[in-house]
């Protein structure tokens, strides 16, 4: 029996979904336990590929339960949408369990985000920051198991969008709601995934007590964690490993081992300060080499150095076990490559991640010889003799040794093969 978890370390898209379906083979239930449809999760077998957004990245072990749990928020139409994706291309999901706990995203919670004046954040546009303000404030959420009480929840539908109205004219904007429609919509949803709704929390607990092994899919990375990222530029959930915990309502003393995921560099979609950023020639060349391209969006994605102040950061705040370092090929070609050690500001130098003020740190690099340019044929040596080229050898190293955590896993392209267990 083991429970993982495994988590984003910087602000998304390290390639969680390549690991999970990867471990997947390992484990009796793949579990989402927080976010929504703003993540994407790319998984690629073959001529296979899928991005997907709430349906745990374990589509390719159809033996296996999947669960969306009671951390995950739902918005019926994407999620019925991606059901009949990953059926029509033939792989059951008559294995995936949906929590009676979930919150679900509503027409006026798409309308909603975003419409502020104030601070900028960029989402994903998804409805994600309405509808868990929603779920804090209570009375106006929606949950799955309101959906089996027809007369109650068509009642609160209209009271809450009439309240919805009132609040997006405060932002000068105009919507409609035919609340029947809503309605009539979410039924139809129920009635689609009826099945599939169970006490996630009781499934999940009773799996484990009977021996049963549970891998836990973090969605979105630590920096975007409500309480402890780059705030306000963050997601509206937590998204560390303890959020895992509250997402799914397996309790923390279950849980063995924190897989976290990290690039060889970094990225971060959308607005917020990011200290390594590369505004030149070298982020276009890892942009290009990485295809660093939102799942979710489409927007391209910033790029940057690998910043260690972070992940010191992100290995305390989740305390993970392991680290897998993803994309290591797409510094290939690279003559120098730069890891950033510390920040300074104002004039002090400091190797602790700052609660604001972030975006006036400078970072301070340590310097790396880039290793020759790798192709198909040397990855297939490499993984036979599990010899790494010098260069990314001291490179990796130098990463381990600053983290004190092993690196176990090296990712070096999309694919299930182009994995490397050291
Ligand atoms: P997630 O949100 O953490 O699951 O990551 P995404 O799927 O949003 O983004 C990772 C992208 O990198 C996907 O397009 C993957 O197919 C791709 N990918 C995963 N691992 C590697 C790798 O080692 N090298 C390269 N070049 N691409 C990878
Ligand atoms: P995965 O799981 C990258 C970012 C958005 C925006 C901020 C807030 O694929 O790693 P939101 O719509 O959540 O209110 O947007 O968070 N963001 C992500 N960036 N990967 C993700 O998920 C993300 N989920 C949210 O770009 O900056
Ligand atoms: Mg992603």
């Amino acid at each position: 029996m083991t429970v993982t978890v495994v988590v984003g370390m910087q602000w998304g898209d390290e390639a969680k979904g390549k690991l999970v379906d990867i471990l997947a083979k390992d484990y009796d239930y793949i579990v989402r336990f927080n976010g929504g449809n703003n993540a994407g999760h790319t998984i690629k077998v073959g001529d296979k590929k899928f991005g997907l957004h709430l349906i745990p990245s374990g589509i390719f072990h159809e033996d296996k339960i999947k669960v969306i749990a009671n951390g995950v928020i739902i918005d019926p139409e994407v999620l019925l949408n991606e059901i009949n994706k990953v059926e029509s291309a033939g792989y059951s999901l008559k294995n995936l369990f949906i929590s009676n706990r979930a919150h679900i995203i509503l027409p006026w919670h798409k309308d909603l985000d975003g419409v502020s004046v104030a601070k900028s954040i960029g989402t994903t546009k998804r409805g994600i920051g309405p509808t868990y303000a929603d779920k804090a404030s209570r009375n106006t959420a929606v949950r799955i198991v309101d959906l089996f009480d027809e007369s109650k929840l068509k009642k609160h539908l209209e009271n809450i969008s009439n309240l919805k109205l009132k609040t997006i004219a405060i932002y000068g904007k105009t919507s409609e709601f035919n609340t029947e429609e809503i309605f009539n919509n979410l039924i139809n949803f129920r009635k689609q995934i009826e099945n599939k709704v169970k006490n996630t929390s009781y499934l999940l607990n009773d799996a484990i007590n009977s021996g049963g092994s549970v891998l836990l899919e973090g969605a979105q990375g630590s920096l975007l964690d409500i309480d402890h990222g780059t705030f306000p530029y963050v997601t509206s959930s937590n998204v560390i490993s303890g959020a895992a915990c509250t997402g799914t309502g397996i309790p923390p003393n279950k849980i063995d081992k924190i897989i976290g995921i990290t690039k060889a560099y970094t990225t971060r979609v959308g607005t917020g300060p990011f200290p390594t950023e590369l505004e030149n020639e070298e982020g276009e060349l890892l942009r290009k080499q990485g295809n660093e391209f939102g799942t979710t969006t489409g927007r391209p994605r910033r790029c940057g150095w690998l910043d260690l102040v972070v992940l010191k950061y992100t290995c305390m705040l989740n305390g993970v076990t392991e680290l897998v370092v993803t994309k290591i090929d797409v510094l290939n070609g690279f003559e120098e490559i730069k890891v950033c050690t510390h920040y300074e500001i104002y004039g002090k130098k400091i190797d602790r991640f700052i609660s604001s003020g972030l975006e006036k740190v400078k970072p301070i690099y340590k310097s790396f010889k880039g290793w020759k340019e790798l192709n198909e044929k040397d990855w297939e040596e490499i993984k036979k003799s599990k010899k790494l080229p010098k260069e990314m050898e001291e490179y990796l190293n130098f990463i381990s040794k600053e983290l004190n955590v092993k690196i176990n896993t090296l990712s070096f392209g999309p694919e299930r093969d182009q994995t490397l267990f050291l």
